[in-house]
């Protein structure tokens, strides 16, 4: 019986063919794109290797300092260490990065000393609820590096990394997009959700897991907690205001809200290597939700509608961090100004913000202070990015 592409599509809703490698934020055309400008001394590309370079985590000398359990958020269990794991994680993925632009290996080497450290260490993730936070953002950074480091031939350590990720962190990540810790489902904020989508999404591609991919994928498009698209950017406005769309954070803090731009970013990077376009997804709704952010944290009045779940109510947008700098903006600035040559007003502006904040390029973990918060995304987005 001859399959139609309808029934094809149904079967395998979100990608049709085996994964692509390397496949997470940077594909492998776009490695030889980076190093190739690099190689050519072209900007902004040299002055974003120059960042990441002068970073200290991209040194080749960088030792990991693994621990059995890591603990995050403050319980009898033990004292939080989680700073061991996103210091290690910014640097694996740095030296990877260096690695591929460079080529040279004493940089692959280094990283995959790091990743090989916590493989064959890591057994555990603890602490308060925010152990699932740690899952979840540093659950992707782990991948992300380890999807760069599988094209290392002299490495080794591949078969541990891809277990740790599936035994350790993915467990967590389903089990807190399925129960979310026991509270109601629109308790925890929408970063919490996306962090552990994003992690989802990438062990499954690490692992070639289409179960596993399809499954974050599905909860991105319909899940039931806040991070699902249309509850983490739930409201759109038009009119006047058309091209806004308020996110669920918004009358929270600034900070967390760029961290739900950041990590929408994120997933939709990483699916988009593997050829679906969440970009793009219910009239570019990532745009618009990064477009309300930009806006206002540029100092401009945006419309707010009062958010309400089972905690709070919230009649104005949130002041607390306006302005809050973080190396998440080149990439939505480059997918949808200049890829797809959408009108992307505020976002280019604080993409231009954030990059002469540092010095003519975005930086990665370690330039935006020692606190988590500088550590939530990978960075180096005027390096990796630009287009
Ligand atoms: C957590 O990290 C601290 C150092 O900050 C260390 O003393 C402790 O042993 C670690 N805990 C575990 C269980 O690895
Ligand atoms: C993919 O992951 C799921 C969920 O952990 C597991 O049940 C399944 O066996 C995995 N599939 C393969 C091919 O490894
Ligand atoms: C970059 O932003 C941080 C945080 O707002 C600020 O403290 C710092 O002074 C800024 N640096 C530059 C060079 O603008």
């Amino acid at each position: 019986m001859r399959v139609s592409a309808t029934s094809l599509i149904l079967l395998v809703p979100f990608s049709l063919a085996a994964f692509t490698h390397p496949g997470l934020l940077h594909t492998a055309s776009e490695f030889t794109f980076v190093a190739s400008k690099v190689a050519s001394g072209a900007q902004p590309w040299t002055t974003g290797f120059a960042k990441l370079t002068a970073n200290s985590h991209s040194a080749s000398t960088y030792t990991a300092r693994p621990v059995a359990t890591v603990y995050r958020g403050t319980s009898s269990l033990g004292t939080e260490n989680y700073s061991l794991l996103f210091n290690d994680m910014a640097a694996a993925y740095a030296l990877a990065l260096r690695w591929k632009i460079s080529g040279d290996t004493t940089y692959a080497a280094a990283a995959a000393a790091v990743i090989d450290a916590w493989s064959s260490t890591l057994t555990e993730i603890s602490g308060s609820s925010d152990k699932f936070l740690a899952a979840g953002l540093y659950g992707f950074q782990f991948a992300n590096a380890v999807e760069i480091l599988r094209g290392y031939s002299a490495w080794t350590g591949f078969a541990a990394a891809k277990e740790v990720l599936l035994d350790v962190f993915y467990p967590m990540n389903r089990n807190f997009l399925l129960n979310h810790n026991g509270a109601a489902i629109d308790h925890y904020w929408a970063n919490w959700d996306l962090c552990n989508i994003a992690s989802a999404i990438a062990i499954g591609v690490v692992a070639d897991n289409q179960t596993i991919y399809d499954e974050a994928i599905e909860y991105f498009y319909h899940g039931a907690g806040n991070g699902a698209i249309e509850n983490a950017i739930w409201k759109v406005y038009t009119g006047a205001d058309a091209g806004l769309a308020q996110l669920q954070e918004s009358g929270r803090d600034q900070g967390h809200t760029m961290l739900v731009v950041g990590m929408l970013g994120t997933i939709a990077k990483m699916a988009g290597s593997q050829g679906l376009d969440l970009f793009g997804y219910l009239d570019n709704r990532i745009l618009k939700g990064a477009e309300y952010a930009a806006k206002y944290n540029l100092g401009n009045d945006v419309p707010y509608t009062t958010y309400t779940n089972s905690d709070v109510t919230q009649t104005v947008i949130a002041p607390a961090s306006r302005g809050d700098i973080r190396p998440i903006w080149e990439l939505l600035y480059n997918q949808y100004a200049k890829k797809k040559g959408l009108a992307a007003p505020w976002t280019t502006q604080y993409a231009a913000l954030v990059r002469t904040n540092g010095s003519g390029s975005e930086g990665g973990g370690g330039n935006y202070g020692p606190n988590s918060g500088g550590y939530d995304q990978l960075g180096y987005g005027t390096l990796m990015f630009s287009l």
